[in-house]
């Protein structure tokens, strides 16, 4: 397996593989690889002939005060030892000064499926994701891309910003990766406490609870969004968000809907979960 540190090199390894007539597969990530990651993986490697992954814990996307980025996990050895284990054929570990030598004054800023969720708790959040994805693909250049379900307005955000700006990148989401008690793998997991590790599971248990009920009939979403916000609060959890959206424009349901989201964000002391589901009606 190859490890990059620099744009020049990654970019000639992906031109390399294109001239060789190869599809190259592409799963950005900050790094400190899970199950989640290595789904990703999985799923890019069955649809390209090269993988390319990379892990750059992305200084911009970070809200207010920097957020957790400084105690954001960093782990490049063990990582990059569960790429090759994975099959990866290049890790792209570039440090901050090679993805922005200078501040940047350029941004990439997508303002529709932005608005919400997130967006709304952590506001600049996608602009700093937009920005760096678009350069990573502008860097690795490639032709496919997989992001996950668990991060689904941003993997929604994306998709748009590929149809708007023309990137020949074909997107595709993966489903999200549970631990055996249903809480959504995510590389913040780490910060739970093994009191509030036993409790997160709450999150999933409420939104499959809520599909139920969405999908027996109940379409009253104050209702539902109520009983999730019981349950999630009765765990000792900090309801940041709840919400039931339209899928696909992320706006409130109507008589349109195809695909319903069910949305949440919340703390489990200090540390931010976020999950979903979708009910296709
Ligand atoms: O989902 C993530 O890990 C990040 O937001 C991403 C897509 C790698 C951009 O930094």
């Amino acid at each position: 397996m190859n490890i990059f540190e620099r744009i020049e090199d990654i970019r000639a390894f992906s031109l390399e593989g294109k001239r060789n007539g190869k599809t190259i597969g592409f799963v950005p990530t900050m790094g400190c690889l899970h199950k989640g990651h290595f789904s990703l993986m999985k799923e890019a490697k069955a649809k390209s002939d090269v993988l390319i992954v990379s892990n750059f814990v992305n200084p911009a996307q970070f809200g207010a005060n920097n957020e957790d980025y400084q105690k954001y996990p960093r782990m490049p050895e063990q990582d990059n030892a569960l790429c090759a284990e994975n099959k990866v054929d290049a890790v792209f570990f570039p440090g901050k000064d090679e993805i922005y030598p200078l501040q940047n004054s350029t941004w990439v800023i997508e303002d529709e499926l932005s608005s919400g969720l997130c967006g709304r708790s952590r506001p600049g959040h996608f602009r700093g994701v937009c920005m760096v994805v678009a350069k990573l693909f502008n860097i690795v250049l490639p032709d496919i891309a997989v992001f996950g379900q668990k991060d689904y307005q941003q993997a929604k955000i994306i998709e748009k910003m590929v149809y708007d700006l023309n990137f020949p990148v074909k997107i595709i989401i993966a489903p999200t990766v549970r631990d055996n008690d249903g809480l959504a793998m995510s590389s913040r997991n780490k910060y739970l406490s093994p009191e509030e590790r036993k409790k997160a599971p709450t999150i999933f248990e409420s939104l499959e609870n809520a599909a139920r009920q969405f999908v027996a009939g109940e379409k009253r979403t104050n209702e539902i969004t109520g009983e999730i916000r019981l349950r999630i609060s009765q765990s000792g959890a900090k309801v940041d968000y709840i919400e039931i959206l339209d899928a696909e424009i992320l706006k409130p349901i109507d008589g349109k809907t195809k695909k319903v989201l069910i949305a949440v964000a919340a703390f489990f002391g200090a540390t931010r979960l976020i999950d979903n589901i979708v009910v296709t009606l």
